[in-house]
Formats: structure tokens, C-alpha cells, sequence
């Protein structure tokens, strides 16, 4: 802990921030197996939002650990750090007006919870990409679940590591057997019922 830190209040309130862009700030935190395809779905829809001159923005899991979280890897102790640091990331472009997309496995209920805790009162939904681990593990877009079955990849998720399954998300996409077109429809509308964007 830092002492001798004094918290400066911004001198333009996020009310204005809103009033300025046009809809409402939140964080959208996509969960779901690597290969579950919530990366694609952010990125479309992130393209969608900026189409309409919407502020946003995606945090990925793969392009963040290449930068501010280089030093982490996937023991659970990393990717707990992982998920506070993005967390915090997440909060300041919510507070800063933007629309963030998160994009990462964040594997554990109590991580999530956390990323919740952090973000709030800011608006915060958690988005849960469902598929089938056979489905993620046949699409294997980066081939990682091939090494891992080689063993050339320890702590694999969803094979040696856990993958906890939300119980209750706010938004659920059943991300195998539809297109990106239907999940990007899907929270469009999802987005629009919470008032976030105008209809
Ligand atoms: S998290 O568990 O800390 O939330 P994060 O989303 O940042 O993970 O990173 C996951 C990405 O890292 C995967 O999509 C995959 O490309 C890559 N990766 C490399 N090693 C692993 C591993 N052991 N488990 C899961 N993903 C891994």
C-alpha cells in the first residue's frame, strides 16, 4: 500500500462523459473456454458499437498478457492477478465513459465475483460464452489444446486446469451451432433492454 496518496476527483463527471457520447458506460466481462469464440464476439461487436460512433473498447486476454501482464502466466495464483489487474483496467475506461469489453477465460466464480465487486457501482454484466469443451477443443484455433494433450502445456483449461461454469450469468450465448451474426444480435439487444444504448 502507497501512503501519501491523495484521490483526485475528475474534473469531468461521468454524467457528462454520457450526456457527451450518446449511451451509457459498463464493463461486459465475457467468460467462456479458450476457442468458446468470446474474443470473435467482442471484436464484432465492438465493431458494431464503434459503426454507431459508440465509445469501446476490448481487453483481451491474449494482446493484455503480451503487455501490462507479460510477467503472468496460468498457475491459479497468475491468473488471479491477471483478472484484479484487468479488473481495475476494465473500471477506469468505464469511469472514463467507454463501453469495455473483456475478453478472458476468468476461470474461477470468485474472480468474477471480484471483477463484479471492483467495477460496481458501475454497471457490470458478465457474458458467459458457452460451448462444449469437444467443440472448443475440435475448433482449436491456436492449436493449444493439442499441445496440451501433448503435455507440452501444463495447467491447460478445461483439461488440467478447472474451468467453473457460471451458474448465472446475466447474458448466456450458446456460442455453437449459430454464427458471430446471432451472438452480436444477441447483445445488441441485451444491450439496449439494459439501457446502455438507445434503441
Ligand atoms: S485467464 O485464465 O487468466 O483468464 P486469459 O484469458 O488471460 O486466461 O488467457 C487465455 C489465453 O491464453 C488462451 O486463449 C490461450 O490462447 C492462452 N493460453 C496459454 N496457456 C494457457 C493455459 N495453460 N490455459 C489456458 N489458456 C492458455
Amino acid at each position: 500500500m502507497s501512503n501519501n496518496i491523495t484521490f483526485h476527483d475528475q474534473s469531468v463527471s461521468l454524467e457528462q462523459r454520457e450526456a457527451h457520447n450518446g449511451h451509457k458506460s459498463a464493463v461486459l466481462w465475457f467468460t467462456g473456454l479458450s476457442g468458446s469464440g468470446k474474443s470473435s464476439l467482442a471484436m464484432a461487436l465492438q465493431h458494431e458499437l464503434f459503426e454507431k460512433n459508440y465509445q469501446v473498447t476490448v481487453l483481451d486476454g491474449d494482446n493484455v498478457r503480451h503487455g501490462l501482464n507479460a510477467g503472468l502466466g496460468f498457475t491459479a495464483e497468475d491468473r488471479i492477478e491477471n483478472l484484479r489487474r484487468v479488473s481495475e483496467v476494465s473500471k477506469l475506461f468505464a469511469e472514463s465513459g467507454f463501453i469495455a469489453l473483456t475478453s478472458f477465460i476468468s476461470p474461477y466464480e470468485q474472480e468474477r465475483l471480484n471483477a463484479r465487486k471492483i467495477v460496481e457501482p458501475l454497471s457490470f454484466y458478465e457474458i458467459y460464452v458457452e460451448v462444449d469443451l469437444a467443440v472448443a477443443e475440435e475448433r482449436d484455433p491456436k492449436g493449444l489444446y493439442k499441445k496440451a494433450r501433448a503435455g507440452e502445456i501444463k495447467n491447460f483449461t478445461g483439461l488440467d486446469a478447472p474451468y467453473e461454469a457460471p451458474v448465472n450469468p446475466d447474458l448466456l450465448i450458446k456460442n455453437q451451432g449459430q454464427d458471430i451474426e446471432a451472438g452480436v444480435a444477441q447483445l445488441m439487444t441485451f444491450l439496449k433492454e439494459k439501457g446502455i444504448i438507445p434503441n
